[in-house]
């Protein structure tokens, strides 16, 4: 079932008196980057996906976008669906939604799924890369930008075996308002560094990371995992950077023996 809160679109799925879980994409990605999570958890848990403003069907505006309004926006949806202590998991953007949301109020929170992200804010080269982004969309315009961002997000063979899901990711991505793409950009670029909240987590995590990840590889995602006590950590086989895309099998057996050992 769809629906609007707060000018977000917003995606039910399963009996709302089941434990919740609600997923964050990543960029520039939208909601139904989960459907294989979705399809196989519905069953025993309500789960929520939505589009990040700026990206999918989300309102767009004018693009003037911070992560802290990231998890105003996740609040809304938590705060408007009354929504008990959800499980949240995020993937590499939706992860620095996460994380920033879990520093600010871990309570709200019964555990925390993180996938491809890291905690550390951009440093300078990260900062230029952000504004060369906004430079080549301006320029060449967001297909352009597309074609060259997205595909270092899937691993070489996942684009081989599974070329009908790349292209379709590919057109979705290109069907954003640049508006919002860049928006989402300036909100990454101006983000805060949850690195140093990590050791104060406490609810039970999981974090998973593709074995050829090259945005946030293993190493970068074991020493987050280190940092966090209550923490699983696996590699994802036949993964790039989109875990759930990638291997979805993998992910979604991960996911469910954590909620099931967990909760
Ligand atoms: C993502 O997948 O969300 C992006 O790679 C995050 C980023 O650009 O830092």
């Amino acid at each position: 079932m769809k629906t609007e809160i707060n000018g977000l679109s917003v995606y039910l799925s399963g009996d709302d008196k089941n434990q919740s879980l609600i997923f964050v994409h990543g960029f520039p990605y939208d909601h139904t980057m989960w459907d294989a999570q979705v399809n196989a958890l519905s069953d025993k848990y309500f789960c929520i996906t939505y589009d990040i403003r700026g990206l999918g069907e989300s309102y767009v505006g004018d693009g003037q976008y911070t992560m802290e309004a990231f998890v105003w926006d996740l609040y809304s949806i938590i705060d408007e669906l009354n929504l008990e202590q959800p499980v949240i998991c995020g993937l590499s953007m939706g992860g620095y939604i996460s994380l920033r949301a879990v520093e600010k109020e871990q309570k709200r929170f019964k555990a925390l799924i993180l996938l491809d992200t890291r905690s550390e804010s951009d440093d300078n080269v990260g900062k230029l890369k952000r504004a060369n982004a906004i430079n080549k969309i301006n320029i060449d315009g967001l297909d352009a930008y597309v074609d060259n961002f997205v595909p270092l997000c899937f691993s070489k063979k996942t684009i081989e075996r599974n070329s009908d899901m790349f292209y379709s990711i590919l057109s979705k991505c290109k069907s954003n308002n640049p508006v919002g793409v860049k928006g989402s950009q300036i909100a990454m670029l101006s983000r805060t560094d949850t690195t140093l909240s990590l050791k104060k987590i406490k609810i039970p995590t999981l974090v998973l990371v593709g074995k050829n990840d090259t945005l946030t590889s293993p190493e970068v995602m074991k020493k987050l995992a280190k940092k966090i006590k209550s923490s699983k950590f696996h590699i994802v086989p036949k993964a790039g950077h989109m875990t759930p895309l990638e291997n979805p099998e993998y992910v979604n057996k991960k996911i469910r023996t954590f909620l099931d050992k967990k909760l």
